[in-house]
């Protein structure tokens, strides 16, 4: 039994029906159901027998000791967060109190249930903090790319909430033996992603013939991993990785912005072509850059790879061609999850 946090998100939502349809785990899936998460996405396990969902906060420390004493989990693998990069530059307090207050109050609930536990579940259980490359701050181009050892340089408020949970978790650890895990991912893609971020968001507008905004001049690069890749990652690092340590995940797959949303204009061009025989290039659109915008990330995954084997199985080539399939095949989902407060959101960020 594992309790996940954040599990109708992005990449929770996509581990979780993962680990039941494989049948690997059994799962409580704790949610608070911001805009972010969805039950439309985890419909196809609603009804099964080791998956159960409960709607609450991660900060409800009454309601989470409840659940792990009432289930008493091996294991806990915390995905639920703010996490877009905008969304915390426009209004950073959500930030602050989910993935700061939030972790703290999960870790406290966490401390009171690992006490409770006899010596042999004590070596059994793990605290598994899902993270972002985003801490280490922003790199040069030639720059080697972030290893575990980069000191934190977080520059967004989503960023600095972010460190500051790592930070946190870390401590945890040190102080109260928590045996946690911290993984540090790069940019993910893939089903079931909000289109707030940048791939959904060039599809979905494409497909709709609105414009595709590129922020400033577009040369930012991004690493990219398929979802599943760094799902799987996580269930490695769960069960093979060391307490206490840090593992940095990403997809080896550096590109810039630009390049990515042209890709997107290629495959659609081909997959979808659109009756007046333009291409969907013809939408991009270079629009006001994001404050203090990170250049560059990029992962050095070589401990990953080296002490626990894990590799990514998509190249981004393979990757983004999955999922701009899925988005074409899953339009009744992306209708579904698309709520007034995303158009509100659409023209407070881009102004139409
Ligand atoms: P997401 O925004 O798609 O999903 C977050 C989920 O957490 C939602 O279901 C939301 O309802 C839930 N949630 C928010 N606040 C909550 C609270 N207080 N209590 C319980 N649930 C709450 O995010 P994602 O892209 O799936 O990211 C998951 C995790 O991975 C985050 O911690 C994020 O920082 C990290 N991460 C994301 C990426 C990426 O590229 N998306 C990369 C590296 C790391
Ligand atoms: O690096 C990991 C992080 O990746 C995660 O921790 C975050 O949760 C996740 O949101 C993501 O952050 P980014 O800010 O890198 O992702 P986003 O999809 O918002 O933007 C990717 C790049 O594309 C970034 O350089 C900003 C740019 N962009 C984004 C949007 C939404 C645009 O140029 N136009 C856009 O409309």
């Amino acid at each position: 039994m594992i309790l996940v946090t954040g599990g109708a998100g992005f990449i929770g939502s996509n581990f979780v029906i993962h680990a039941i349809k494989y049948g690997r785990h059994k799962i409580i899936n704790l949610d608070k159901l911001t805009y972010a998460g969805n039950l439309e996405t985890l419909r196809s396990i609603s009804g099964h027998e080791n998956y159960l969902f409960v709607h609450g906060d991660i900060g409800d420390e009454k309601l989470v000791s409840s659940l792990l004493e009432k289930h008493r989990p091996y294991a806990i693998i915390n995905f639920a967060a703010e996490s877009h990069v905008d969304r915390s530059i426009h209004g950073p307090r959500d930030f602050i109190q989910t993935n700061i207050v939030g972790t703290f109050n999960l870790l406290e609930s966490v401390r009171g249930y690992y006490q409770s536990l006899d010596t042999h579940e004590k070596m059994q259980f793990r605290f598994l903090h899902v993270s972002t490359d985003e801490v280490y701050g922003t790199l040069e181009k030639n720059d080697p790319p972030f290893s575990e050892s980069n000191p934190y340089e977080p520059n967004s408020p989503y960023a600095a909430s972010k460190a500051a949970s790592d930070h946190l978790v870390r401590a945890w650890h040190h102080t109260y033996g928590i045996p946690v895990l911290t993984t540090n991912c790069s940019n993910n893609y893939g089903p079931y992603q909000f289109p707030e971020k940048l791939i959904p968001l060039i599809i979905h507008n494409a497909l709709n013939h609105k414009p595709l905004p590129i922020y400033g001049d577009g040369l930012q690069v991004r690493d990219w991993l398929y979802v599943e890749d760094h799902c799987e990652a996580i269930e490695t690092v769960l069960l093979n990785g060391k307490i206490g340590e840090t593992y940095n995940i990403g997809g080896n797959n550096e590109k810039t912005n630009l390049f990515v949303v042209e890709t997107i204009c290629q495959i659609l061009d081909r997959l979808m072509p659109r009756q007046d025989q333009k291409s969907y290039a013809e939408l991009i659109t270079f629009v006001k850059d994001r404050l203090g915008h990170d250049r560059r990330y990029a992962i050095n995954a070589k401990k990953i790879s080296l002490e626990l084997g894990w590799k990514p199985k998509e190249t981004f080539e393979t990757g983004i061609e999955k999922t701009i399939r899925w988005y074409l095949e899953n339009s009744v989902w992306v209708n579904s999850i698309l709520s007034g407060s995303y158009r509100e959101w659409v023209a407070k960020q881009y102004g139409h």
